[in-house]
Parts: structure tokens; C-alpha cells; sequence
């Protein structure tokens, strides 16, 4: 997909700017012909000489030096451009972009490109949540920009947070899937709900799952970027809501369900993604239960199955996909719950699996549907299988 493709690389002062030399390569040997603009921060970080060799086009670091000896300059590279990725995009850089300033050969470039652009923002956590830094990236992506976002683990400041520019790899992959499934979901509605519900003991204590959210965040993302209009009804989770999709947060299977129920008539497909739990406390303290005796009984009553009562209410036009998440039996109970709660399709999930299930970045999961047919997906990151799976639910939809 990216053969003979012109693809501007920008980098921006941030110490993973020494990841974008993969990322060129990656494209060189891909088939691209890249083009490198990097900001005078990133000079401090990296030569020009080693983008030049990984390249073999000249890197264009000012405005104002001697014409390169080649017909790419000013505007000409916006012009050129198919795809543009900024990568790092430092929180100086995103301010600028916001803002419309041209004060070098990036921003000014991305001003005048009408190319798709591709930005990875890569700083200090509490910069990346700093509401500026946000409202930057919100302005950027309500103009289109694709963002790609900055994962969580130890950065270079010394402390462990978001705001980790992913791998080369996972860079490229992102491009690639946003490019071969541009907006297939354009005009579609989708709910999604993501993460464990908490039911409250007291006023403190809660019961609750070890569900982290990734994999229902994956899939709003993903059918966001597709065009879809999504709404996700999330536990609560340590994930940000993804850029562009209607967020509504909640904490009980209770509060879930109303909020399920409420948006439900009007979606094209809900995929139900969250933990919920089963059984809620009957009696809620309304103080903090004191450690008076020595035993405690709680006393659970169930909580009513949202997925259930969707597959009871649902139209021939919707479809509905369930997650079974199992630690034996896998495709007997999956197939059960297909049939019992009426869904067009199940993820089932073995969380038994280090590399499945709660809290991974990673899922292996076999997909059966109300036609009998079950389909083992490889081993595969979260953010791969939510576009997999939307794939699937599209060709569910068109059949
Ligand atoms: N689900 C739901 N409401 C519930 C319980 C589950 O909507 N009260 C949904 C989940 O979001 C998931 C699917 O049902 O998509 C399967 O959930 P799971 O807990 O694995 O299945 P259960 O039917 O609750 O069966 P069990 O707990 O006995 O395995």
C-alpha cells in the first residue's frame, strides 16, 4: 500500500525521535519514497546525515538555507505529499500545529499539504494530560489529523505514565489499517461499552473485576477512525476515552444498563466489550462498614444481563456481538451464551492465557457466529482485532 507512495516524515525534538529512523526505514523498504523534515529541536536529538542515508533523499531542516538540489522545496513537498506522519509530535509542536503557526519547514508544510496527516504524540505524562496539550490534539483531530496514540510504560522522564511514542512497527500498522479501511463506517452508529463494573459494598468498598478496558477502548477507536458515530459506555478504567466518541461514564451494571438501554433503539450495532458483573450487594451500607466481627456476609442478588435483554429487544437491522470471557470450555459455553442472548456474533476469549483477556495488550480470541461458523483469529494486538472484528461485523451487516 505505501509503493511509490511520497510520505513526509516529521520528527520534532523529543527524545524518541530516535525511534523515527525505524520508521523510515520501515517506509523505505516499503516501497515509499520518504521525505524528512525535522525541526530544529530535533537536530539536538538526531543528525540529518542519518535520515539522509536511511532515506536517500536529502533532509530539509530550515526555511531559509541554500534550495536543495532537488525539486522538493517549500510548498512543492506540501503539494507532493500522499501521507504525512509526525513522529514525535512534541506538545511545543501540537501547540503550533493548533494554532496555524508556520514559523518552520514542518508546520508550514502541514499547512499547506492537503494530504492525510498522521501524528504521534510522544512527551512527559503529565504534559500529554495537561488540558492545553489536549485541546491542542482535539483542535487537530476535528480537522482530520489521524492520531496515533502515545502508549503507557516507563518514559524517559523516569516515570511510568501514557505518553510513550508506540514502536515503529505499531506506528506503521496504525497507517496501515486507517488506510486500507478509510470510512466504512461512515454513517453507522455504534455503541460500545468497555471495562468492569463496580457494585458498591459502602460507601468506599465496591466488587469488582479485573477487567482493564483496553480491548472495548481499541474498538471505539477503531470505528471512530472508520467513520462511525460511537458511543462508549465505560467502568471505570485508567484508559482515556478516545478522541471523537461520545463518552459516557459509568460505575455500576445498573448505571450500564440504563445508559445501554437509552441509546440502544437508536444504534446499528453494539458490541459489548465490558465485564459486567453478575451479582450486585443487596443491601448497600450507607456508611463505612466497620470491622466490628470477625466473619462478614454479603448477601448478592443478580444483576440483570443488558446483553439478554439487547437480543430480546433487538430489530433484524442490528446486530449484536458478545464477548465470553472463559477459563474452560471455551467454545461450549461461548456457543451457549450466542444462543441464549441471541447475538449475531461472540468473542471468545480464554483468560486463562498470559497473552489473552484482562489487562493485555494482546488477544487471542475465536469468533463464532449465529450460522454455526467459527473462526480462530491468530494471535494479534488489541487495536489489530478491533479492526478485525469491525471488518467482520461490516460483512455480518452487508450479508
Ligand atoms: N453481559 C451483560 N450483562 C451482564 C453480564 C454479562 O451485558 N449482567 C455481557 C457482557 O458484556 C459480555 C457477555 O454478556 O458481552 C458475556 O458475559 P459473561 O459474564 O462472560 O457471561 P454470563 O452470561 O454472565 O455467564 P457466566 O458469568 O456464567 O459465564
Amino acid at each position: 500500500m505505501l509503493k511509490d507512495k511520497n510520505i513526509v516524515l516529521g520528527v520534532t525534538g523529543g527524545i524518541a525521535a530516535y525511534k523515527s529512523v525505524e520508521i523510515a526505514s520501515r517506509l523505505r523498504k516499503a516501497g515509499a519514497s520518504v521525505h524528512v523534515i525535522m525541526t530544529a529541536g530535533a537536530q539536538n536529538f538526531i543528525t540529518p546525515l542519518t535520515f539522509r542515508e536511511i532515506t536517500g533523499n536529502p533532509v530539509i531542516t530550515t526555511m531559509w538555507g541554500e534550495v536543495h538540489n532537488y525539486n522538493v522545496e517549500h510548498i512543492a513537498l506540501a503539494q507532493l505529499a500522499d501521507l504525512v506522519i509526525v513522529a514525535p509530535a512534541t506538545a511545543n509542536f501540537l501547540a503550533k500545529a493548533a494554532m496555524g503557526m508556520a514559523d518552520d519547514m514542518l508546520t508550514t508544510t502541514l499547512l499547506a499539504t492537503k494530504a492525510p496527516i498522521y501524528f504521534a504524540p510522544a512527551m512527559n505524562t503529565n504534559m500529554y494530560n495537561n488540558p492545553l496539550t489536549q485541546t491542542n490534539i482535539q483542535s487537530l483531530v476535528d480537522l482530520g489529523w489521524h492520531l496515533i496514540p502515545p502508549a503507557s510504560g516507563h518514559l524517559a522522564c523516569g516515570i511510568d505514565g501514557v505518553g510513550r511514542m508506540p514502536d515503529p512497527v505499531e506506528i506503521l500498522d496504525f497507517v496501515l489499517e486507517n488506510i486500507a479501511h478509510k470510512a466504512d463506517l461512515q454513517g453507522k452508529k455504534i455503541l460500545v461499552t468497555a471495562a468492569g463494573t463496580y457494585e458498591p459494598i459502602d460507601p468506599v468498598r465496591y466488587i469488582g473485576n479485573r477487567s482493564s478496558g483496553k480491548m472495548g477502548y481499541a474498538i471505539a477507536a477503531a470505528a471512530q477512525k472508520r467513520g462511525a458515530e460511537v458511543i462508549l459506555v465505560s467502568g471505570p478504567s485508567a484508559l482515556m476515552p478516545p478522541q471523537g466518541v461520545d463518552f459516557i461514564g459509568v460505575e455500576s451494571a445498573a448505571q450500564m444498563r440504563e445508559a445501554v438501554l437509552k441509546h440502544f433503539p437508536k444504534t446499528d450495532i453494539v458490541i459489548k466489550a465490558a465485564a459486567v458483573a453478575d451479582y450486585r450487594v443487596r443491601n448497600v451500607a450507607e456508611q463505612k462498614i466497620k470491622k466490628n466481627d470477625d466473619k462478614l456476609t454479603l448477601v448478592l442478588e443478580k444483576n440483570p444481563d443488558i446483553l439478554k435483554e439487547l437480543g430480546e429487544k433487538k430489530n433484524s437491522d442490528q446486530i449484536l456481538v458478545g464477548f465470553a470471557a472463559e477459563t474452560q470450555n471455551l467454545l461450549e459455553y461461548a456457543q451457549a451464551k450466542l444462543e441464549k442472548k441471541n447475538l449475531d456474533m461472540i468473542v471468545a476469549n480464554d483468560v486463562s492465557r498470559k497473552d489473552a483477556g484482562f489487562n493485555t495488550d494482546t488477544n487471542v480470541v475465536k469468533l463464532l457466529y449465529k450460522n454455526g461458523t467459527i473462526e480462530e483469529m491468530p494471535i494479534m494486538t488489541k487495536q489489530k482485532l478491533a479492526n478485525e472484528l469491525l471488518s467482520k461485523i461490516i460483512r455480518l451487516k452487508n450479508q
